[in-house]
């Protein structure tokens, strides 16, 4: 922030410049302004006076070729993650070729336009090459071998990002829905020792990046975020490289959502570890066709996550899974459902973005 030129000129002037430079780095708005919050700016210039990353994934073939939804990344957000591109699949389709071309123009645009990037992801049990699953499956890659090709994995990538990226979802969704390790390739063919491990690699080749587990339904209390809190205590009693606990926030509005306070007392539980937390795919489904009540009811879901992390100490980013519905990955997921997203198909404002503006805008008043 130039606040030296600001103070240089007269007191109008100095009103007009501030705005603009508001404009141009938003995220540092908040220990130099005496302007209040309005309700006109944008996310990212309100979540920098929060000193709150707020980030959407980005869809990269949307990003390369509609004007208006690119634009509107650059001004709503001061984070993005990659929608896919980063994950196995899409960065070493042929067994020994990396390719990174579609992640790194997405980290170029970034960085032209003052954004930081959230990797996404290292270890899945999907989206994985097909050369690897069906190595696998057919036994030509034994587990020995898998376990040498996950570290190449990780380290080949995690090396390529280096000092580019600040928090990796490390693993993903290792955690099934009772509550036990996940039956994937990896715990049966390398045993659960290949979480810390992927950690450990993942340090070795960034010393900075924060590290992450990374999960959904796991935003309240209940027996899977029991099991990540043992497992987060486990990771840490080992020196295992662990740095942050997201929870995702996939919500539907036919579910109904947590209360602020139990997000809240979910995440102080990892906070109180030693770690930091994130919201990291944030997004709330209804069944179709949208009417106001169920938008309404989305805005609350928007906007319980989005105060859980104001309301904690070290919720660093809050992520929405997608920000328009033009893209959403739900309509191909879950049939009947759709809407999910902050803004419409034609990149329209819903109740969930002004709430989201609100809360934000309350919080920086404190
Ligand atoms: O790229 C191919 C394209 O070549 C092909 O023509 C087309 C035909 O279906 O498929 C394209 O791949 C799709 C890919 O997204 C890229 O668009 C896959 O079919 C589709 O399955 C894939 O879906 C992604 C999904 O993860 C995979 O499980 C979604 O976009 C993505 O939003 C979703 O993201 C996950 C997070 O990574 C982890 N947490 C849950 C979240 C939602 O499922």
């Amino acid at each position: 922030m130039k606040l030296s030129r600001v103070a240089a000129v007269g007191a109008l002037a100095a009103v007009a410049l501030y705005s603009i430079t508001l404009q141009s780095s938003a995220d540092n708005a908040s220990t130099e302004s005496h302007q209040p919050p309005s309700l006109d700016q944008s996310l990212r210039e309100l979540a920098g006076r929060n000193d709150l990353r707020i980030g959407t994934a980005v869809d990269f073939d949307a990003l390369t070729s509609d004007a208006p939804y690119r634009e509107r990344i650059a001004s709503e957000f001061n984070s993005i993650t990659a929608e896919n591109v980063m994950k196995w699949q899409l960065v070493e389709p042929t067994r020994g070729q990396l390719d990174f071309a579609a992640a790194d123009q997405l980290v170029e645009f970034a960085k032209r336009n003052g954004q930081k990037v959230r990797g996404h992801t290292l270890l899945w049990h999907n989206q994985l090459p097909v050369w690897l699953t069906d190595g696998v499956a057919a036994g030509t890659i034994t587990p020995a071998e898998l376990r040498g090709i996950l570290r190449q994995h990780v380290i080949d990538e995690v090396s390529h990002f280096r000092g580019q990226i600040y928090q990796w979802d490390v693993v993903n969704e290792v955690i099934d829905d009772n509550a036990n390790l996940r039956d994937t390739i990896w715990l049966r063919n390398l045993g659960p020792g290949y979480i810390a491990d992927v950690f450990r690699w993942a340090r070795q080749a960034d010393p900075r990046v924060k590290l992450y587990l990374n999960d959904y339904n796991v935003e309240g209390l209940n027996a899977k975020s029991d099991a990540y809190y043992n497992l987060a205590k486990d990771l840490l009693r080992q020196r295992v490289p662990l740095d942050g606990f997201g929870a995702q926030g996939h919500y539907g509005v036919q579910f109904g959502f947590h209360s602020s306070a139990e997000v809240r007392a979910n995440l102080k539980r990892f906070e109180d570890l030693g770690l930091e937390t994130s919201l990291t795919e944030v997004d709330v489904r209804m069944l179709m066709p949208t009417d106001n009540p169920k938008l309404q009811a989305q805005a609350q879901g928007y906007s319980v996550l989005l105060q859980a992390c104001l309301l904690s100490k070290r919720c660093t980013s809050f992520t929405v899974w997608g920000f328009t519905d033009k893209y959403s990955w739900v309509p191909g997921f879950f049939e009947g459902e759709g809407a999910a997203c902050l803004l419409d198909e034609n990149l329209a404002a819903k109740p969930a973005y002004e709430e989201l503006r609100a809360v934000l805008a309350l919080a920086a008043r404190r």
